[in-house]
């Protein structure tokens, strides 16, 4: 399993530092760490092992949080209580994206951002992300809501962007109004 302690902060480097493509096949390495760390944020959003594993929640982990500055990542959803769903997304494209914006009301959070952050940060409602599974095989998932913000977290980390580097501390709540929370 991945330990906390694999999670970088953003302090470190690597978590700004450039990704490249994924190449295939991926190694069995890759392929492990892929399920590691979906292993990691499902076990993170069940109450027990979180206590018991000392892991804080999180729905979403990208490569460069873990070291491995490649262009995948992956998110795992609770569709509904204790139903969860997996997805992993290697070299992602944006397809298309709503026009509404969305924020979350209980502010976006990051395993690698181990400080409290006030402000919102506006998200498309819904988005279509086009990329490969592990096998190689063409995927293209549709995001809305919660997985959507989700999905443009995660992908912003591959350009080594942070949720908080999109919220001005001088005006943290900035155009809320024309926004809808979620
Ligand atoms: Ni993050």
């Amino acid at each position: 399993m991945l330990k906390s302690s694999q999670i970088l902060d953003e302090s470190d480097k690597r978590v700004r530092a450039h990704n490249d493509d994924v190449k295939f096949p991926l190694s069995s390495s890759e392929k492990k760490l892929i399920a590691d760390m979906l292993e990691h944020l499902r076990l993170s959003q069940i109450e027990k092992y979180a206590e018991k594993y000392n892991l804080r929640p999180g729905m979403g982990l990208a490569a460069p949080q873990v070291g491995f500055n490649k262009r995948f990542f992956v998110v795992c959803h609770e569709e509904e209580e204790g139903v969860f769903k997996d997805y992993v997304l290697i070299n992602p494209k944006i397809v298309s994206h709503s026009e509404e914006l969305i924020y979350s009301s209980t502010g976006e959070g990051c395993l690698s951002v181990n400080r409290e952050v006030e402000g919102i940060v506006p998200r498309y409602a819904r988005i279509t992300m086009s990329g490969f599974d592990v096998d190689g095989n063409p995927v293209k998932y549709r995001g809305r809501e919660e997985l959507a913000i989700a999905f443009q977290h995660e992908f912003d980390h591959l350009n080594g962007i942070l949720f908080v580097d999109k919220i001005d501390p001088n005006d943290p709540y900035k155009n809320a109004e024309n926004m809808r929370e979620i």
